[in-house]
């Protein structure tokens, strides 16, 4: 008996990923919608990577760690978004098992770095805040550098134990994922083996390297929260603050969507909500996040500032010396003539 089951079962090497299943026009305008949220989602981010980079007033830890967040999100929306583009324009939804996989690795990995990178950012608020005489001693370039590295190791390693486990599960179908990226829970309800090791393993990953950064997150601004609270003066306290809210903001979104996705009870009939609420965390977070930044970050506006004005005064040298050959080329005419 059990070996007439076993051999019924097919093994699936294909996943079909539903996506956002719409009439053709409609599917037209996703397309767009997506496009341009990319667009806008790589050069905003991309911006903030050269901003932090080249322009010398920005080398600062915090500044340092924005740029590793914008980084982080350029990989992260590349992985779901290009995807679901190519997927969208030509109507190809099958995935390899293989690079379903491959493609649920990094985005859990990202996500595991960016709940680190979050935390680490509010230790580095916390001590400017808190302990500000001695942010320089605390807060040096070798540690920035330290923990900075230790958030995507963490995030790569700790998904990469999953990732081993996952390998050794067969598939047996349906191949249908109703989802526009490979997901933990879709990938496990296709599987035919058995999985309680697997089960445990993602939990003690995920609460080890996202519940405990987002606890020291949480920890961090109640201590913030209540230093600036001492300070006497409103102006004092504005200023304090100024300096950590585009981060509380992005904090605030980014955990707000997780836990709202994953309170949504796993049900077929819910499925649809769970997809526009996942949309906000994986498209959403990493194309507002430069935005908050830059429009609320004085520095990152002076530096904006700086590079355009490099920018277009390097086109306006260009332009001139355009010019000046132009006249050379004349003169040397009238000599030949
Ligand atoms: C990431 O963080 C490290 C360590 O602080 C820093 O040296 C590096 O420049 C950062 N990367 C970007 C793109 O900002």
């Amino acid at each position: 008996m059990a070996i007439t089951e076993w051999k019924n079962q097919t093994i699936i090497t294909e996943f079909i990923l539903l996506g956002f299943e719409t009439s053709p026009q409609f599917q037209t305008l996703l397309f767009l919608v997506f496009l341009s949220t990319y667009i806008i989602t790589m050069a905003g981010n991309t911006l903030l990577v050269v901003l932090v980079v080249s322009d010398r007033h920005l080398h600062k830890p915090m500044y340092y760690f924005l740029g590793n967040l914008s980084c982080l999100e350029i990989f992260y929306s590349s992985t779901i978004l290009l995807r679901m583009l190519a997927s969208l324009i030509t109507g190809e939804k099958r995935l390899s098992v293989n690079g379903c996989i491959a493609q649920f690795y990094l985005i859990a990995s990202l996500v595991t770095t960016e709940c680190c990178l979050l935390s680490v950012m509010s230790y580095d608020r916390y001590i400017a805040i808190c302990k500000p005489l001695n942010y320089t001693v605390l807060m040096q370039d070798g540690l920035c550098c330290q923990l900075a590295s230790l958030s995507w190791l963490s995030g790569f390693l700790a998904i990469a134990i999953v990732i081993v486990l996952i390998m050794q599960i067969t598939f047996c179908g349906p191949s249908e994922i109703d989802s526009y990226f490979c997901d933990f829970g879709p990938l496990l309800n296709l599987s035919c083996s058995d999985i309680i090791l697997l089960k445990i393993v993602a939990f003690i990953c995920s609460f080890t390297f996202s519940l405990i950064p987002f606890l020291l997150t949480l920890i961090s601004y109640v201590y913030i929260v209540t230093t600036v609270l001492k300070i006497p003066s409103t102006a004092g306290k504005q200023k304090a603050f100024s300096t950590c809210s585009s981060h509380l903001i992005v904090v605030t979104l980014y955990y707000g969507t997780l836990i709202v996705v994953y309170m949504i009870p796993d049900t077929p009939s819910l499925n649809y909500t769970n997809k526009i609420f996942s949309l906000f965390y994986t498209v959403l977070t990493p194309l507002i996040n430069p935005l908050i930044y830059s429009f609320r970050n004085k520095e990152v506006k002076e530096s904006t500032q700086r590079l355009f004005r490099k920018c277009s005064s390097l086109v306006g040298t260009r332009k001139s010396e355009t010019n000046h050959v132009f006249i050379i080329k004349r003169k040397n005419r009238h000599v030949l003539n």
